[in-house]
This record gives structure tokens, sequence and C-alpha cells, in this order.
């Protein structure tokens, strides 16, 4: 209680209370000699779930169908034979558009269940959909297996809702597949059930996991919402092959990989992301249920093994930053040496946070970014562009401009810093009253900066 009452008064007393990050930029914005532009675009995830194929996982960090879309639109004449890049591809938004404007394009995604959807949702296009609804009339109905063990199946689904749910996943572990195309209709049905597990359970996505006290959920909801899904899936599948056949065979591909060490044998003319937000969520545990479902792990170890590897989040072990801490290989600059030290300060002045090591975190954040931000850019073709959404943030008082540091890493890598736009206000976290931003971000390869 006593801490609380502490969180909650620097809060109160925070000197960037009412404040907003259009102020703190000027001397980076000033030292990069550029602006940000005022321009609205659709960047969250949440339309998607009305949009064809997008809508088969219910994965709410993706970024907008609509906004991959026109940035397809405004570049593809710019370039020969555009070939698009996403490396934090999550559930494969940017390989979905690509491939229904019949561009070639390729991920890297570190969490296996994300790979495996977003994989799913663009090498399926083929199937017939009456396949898919006789696989899934064909799962046995009495057929159970059990959850799996590290997960608290019972805290997280109510009894009745549970016994269904062993039965779906009974009855389609018992579906052996003959040759390429049953499995990709299996992978579909995989796909299907991973997607009912949290609208059935005790649990809301907000976008955290936590549980949720107003939910009521009938035992068979399960099956219900497992008809529902497929028929969503075949219904896509319908519409794809008599509006997009021409589409189907075009190349999509996510690796599950690690985007800091992934070194690209292929070039691209476009990269379209989002990197994780600092201080943002944790890709692994937000998944664990349907990691644990559908066997990409099968216990925490796992579990904390991949999250290791991830883009550093501020629920990361204590141990990997304090060894992080202690490597003398990092990247840095005097605006990161400088925010760093200002986070520390405040800290130890207020004595307490909710990471002490926080410091090292922002620090390990940027370093992660970098190697990626290497990677991807020397994947680029002469004039590629390289487009990223991307969140700011307020850490213990000090304002931390992640869409300007990333401009100054992209020109450090030797890409020019086309145009920043902010295209929406958000608040921050901790002090509600200070103002944030989501913004644009456009690098591009100069032709003399080539290789
Ligand atoms: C903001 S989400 C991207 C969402 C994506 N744009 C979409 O629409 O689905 C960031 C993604 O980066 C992934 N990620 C984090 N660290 C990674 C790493 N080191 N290598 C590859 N992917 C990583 C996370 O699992 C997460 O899916």
């Amino acid at each position: 209680m006593e801490k609380l009452n502490a969180r909650k008064r620097n809060i109160l007393n925070s000197p960037k209370a009412g404040g907003c990050c259009d102020e703190d930029s000027i001397p980076y914005l000033k030292d990069l000699g550029i602006e940000i532009v005022d321009k609205k675009q659709p960047i969250q995830f949440t339309p998607n779930f009305s949009e064809h194929v997008h809508r088969w996982s219910a994965y709410i960090q993706g970024f907008s169908a609509e906004f991959v879309q026109s940035t397809i639109n405004k570049y593809h004449k710019e370039y020969n034979c555009l070939r698009i890049l996403d490396p934090f591809a999550g559930c494969g938004t940017v390989l979905i558009q690509s491939k229904f404007s019949g561009y070639p394009s390729f991920g890297t995604e570190l969490n296996p269940l994300l790979a495996f959807i977003a994989n799913v949702k663009v090498n399926s296009w083929d199937v017939s959909p009456n396949a898919l609804i006789e696989m899934y009339k064909s799962i046995p109905k009495d057929i159970s297996k059990a959850p799996p063990t590290f997960l608290k199946s019972k805290d997280q689904f109510r009894h009745g809702v549970l016994k269904n749910i062993e039965k779906i996943y009974g009855g389609l572990d018992f579906i052996t597949v003959k040759n390429k195309t049953e499995q990709k209709v299996k992978d579909l049905l995989k796909v299907a059930f991973s997607s009912i597990l949290i609208e059935c359970s005790n649990l809301k996505r907000t976008p955290c996991l936590g549980y949720s006290k107003s939910k009521q959920i009938i035992d068979n909801a399960p099956w219900m919402l497992m008809e529902k899904n497929v028929r969503i899936i075949a219904n896509d599948l319908n519409i794809i092959q008599k509006h997009f056949a021409d589409k189907i065979a075009v190349d999509s591909q996510v690796v599950c990989t690690n985007a800091m060490t992934y070194k690209h044998p292929n070039f691209f003319d476009l990269a379209i992301t989002s990197p994780p937000y600092m201080n943002g969520l944790d890709y692994v545990m937000n998944y664990k249920i349907e990691m644990g479902w559908l066997e990409f792990i099968s216990s925490q170890k796992d579990a904390k093994k991949i999250k290791d590897e991830m883009v550093v989040c501020d629920n990361v072990s204590k141990g990997l930053i304090k060894n992080f801490s202690e490597s003398n290989s990092r990247y840095t600059n005097d605006w990161l040496d400088d925010i760093v030290l200002h986070i520390k300060r405040n800290i130890d002045r207020r004595g307490n946070y909710r990471r002490i090591d926080m410091p090292f975190i922002v620090a390990k954040y940027f370093d992660d970014l970098y190697k990626v931000m290497k990677n991807v850019v020397n994947a680029l073709n002469p004039r590629g562009r390289f487009i990223l959404v991307i969140g700011d943030s307020l850490i213990a008082d000090v304002y931390v401009p992640t869409d300007l540091i990333m401009a100054r890493i992209g020109r450090e890598l030797g890409l020019e810093i086309e145009k920043i736009e902010r295209a929406r206000n958000r608040r921050s976290g901790q002090v509600r009253s200070y103002r944030l931003r989501e913004t644009i971000l456009t690098l591009r390869k100069d032709k003399r900066t080539d290789g």
C-alpha cells in the first residue's frame, strides 16, 4: 500500500504532468534538421477484424491493413518488381496486403505461434472451402486430450467449457493427414482453434492478458465459435478463389527467426513494419495460452527462452538485463546516453520504480532495434524505403523520442530521412495528462549509399 501511494504521488507530482512530446522533441528535431508533419492515418489493427483473411486470427497488436495498402499504393510504381519485407511480421498484415496487391513478400517473426498463423494466412489460399468444412465436420466429438500441463487451464476456463475445448483439441489431434493439401486444411483448423481460446476463456486481452469478471461463457461456446471461425475462413477462401485467383501463387513466407541476427539472402524495395513498443507488450506471455494449446511451447521455460530473444520489453528477466548491463559492446549515441542517465537519476531520486534496471532496459531496446535496422538496411535495394510505425514513451519523467532516435539510427546507417508523419496522438500510460504520439517514419536508401 505504502509503495502504491509513493507511486501515485510521483505521478501526481510529475514535472511532465500536462506536458507534451512536441516541446520535448524540439532539441532532437533541431539536431536532425527535420520537422514532423501532422497526417492522421489508420494504424491500428482493430478494423482488420472485419477484413478478409486478417480476421482469421484475433491478434490485436497488428497494425492496420488499410495503412499497409495505402503505403503499397503510394510507392509501387516507383519500383520495377516490388518485393516487400516485414522484419516483425506478427500475424502477417504486411504479407497479406502484399499478396492481395500481387507483390511477393517475406517476413521474420520470432514467436512461433504468430509465424505459423501468418504463414497459414498467406499460404492456404488454394484450399478448397468444402474440404475445410468437411474436415471440420469429421472431427470426432468424443475424443478428449488433456490441456497443456504448464497452463492453469482450470482457472482459465469454466469446467464445462474446458471439457469441450479438450474435445476439439483431441478431435483435431485424431485427424491424420495423407498429403500437403490435407495438412493445409488441418492447419487452417488449428488457426481457427487458436482463435477461440481467449474468446471462450475467463480472460480478456486489453491488450495484456488478464482475468475478466464479467464474461459469461456457455459450455458449448467452443464448438459454436469453432464453427463460426471455420465458416468465416471458408467464406474468405471462396471470395479469394473467385476474385483474387491470380494472386494465389504470389510468393509469401514468414520465417520463424530472430530479426536481430537474420541476414537476408534477398533484397527488398519496401520494408514496412511496426516494431514492438518500448515498455509495451510481452509478445510471449500474452500468447502463452495459444502457444501451449498449439504445442509451440510445453513449459514456462520454453516461453522464457523465446522471450529472452525478443526485442526487450519491461517484464523481461532481471538476469537478462544484468548480463546486458555488464556487456561492453552496445549501440549508443549522445542522445541515448543522456536519456539513460536522466532515467537513472530520476529513479535514484524517487527511491523506487517498477523496474530499477529501467535505464538498461531502455538501452537494450535501442541496441536490439539497431541490430534489426542494420539487417534491414543491408537488405534494401537502392532507393528502397524503410517505413516504420512507432510510438514514443515517457519513462520515469524522461521523454524518449523513439521515432527520432530510429530516424537518427537510420541516418547513421546511410538512409535519408524522407519524412515523419504524426498519425495519431496518445496518452502516456504513467502520466495520463502527458501527450505522446504515434508516427510513421519513412527512411530511404540513397543510390550512393547502396551496399
Ligand atoms: C507490433 S508487433 C508487429 C505486428 C505486425 N505488424 C502485424 O500487423 O501483425 C511486433 C512483433 O515483433 C515480434 N518480435 C519481437 N522481437 C522479435 C525479434 N527479435 N525477431 C523477430 N520478431 C520479433 C513480436 O513477436 C511481435 O509479433
